[in-house]
């Protein structure tokens, strides 16, 4: 089994889209292994973007992350879980997400597209060793 982390972002907790979120992952058969709702810390929000430090959206984003709580989350399945998470999310701008995708049903905004998914088995690897080191 392989993991992968997600977060719902704040503006989707805010919304009430949590069960909706995480229902259709669960309907796809992956699997809950770990889920809490915190209030990311300015550091975290960083750390976990890093790779999009210097970039003229990050001070948007890292807003965005830290602003009220987000529900920090690992799923399992079987297989390349982070790509089987990347497809159900859908394209970064919700504006260009396909019908049927969690961003391209729930989101319009790029500043507001309500789920992170990690980009890789590396960036899984990465962001679960942040959020939850206990299980890294
Ligand atoms: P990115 O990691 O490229 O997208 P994804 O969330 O699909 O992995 O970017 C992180 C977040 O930054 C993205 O969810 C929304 C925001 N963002 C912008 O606001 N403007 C942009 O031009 C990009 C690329 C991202
Ligand atoms: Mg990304």
């Amino acid at each position: 089994m392989n993991r992968t982390l997600v977060i719902v972002k704040p503006d989707a907790v805010e919304r009430g889209l949590v069960g909706e979120v995480l229902a259709r992952l669960e309907r796809r058969q992956l699997r809950l292994v770990a889920a809490e709702l915190r209030l990311i810390d300015l550091a975290t929000a960083r750390r976990h973007y890093a790779e999009h430090e210097g970039k003229p959206f990050i001070e948007g984003v890292i807003a965005l992350l830290t602003r009220s709580p987000a529900l920090v989350a690992i799923v399992e399945g079987p297989g390349e879980t982070w790509k089987v998470v990347r497809a159900m999310i859908g394209a970064t701008n919700p504006a260009e997400a396909a019908p049927g995708t969690i961003r391209g049903d729930l989101a319009v905004d790029m500043s507001q597209n309500v789920i992170h998914g990690s980009d890789s088995a590396e960036s899984a690897q990465r962001e679960i060793a942040i959020f939850f080191p206990h299980l890294a």
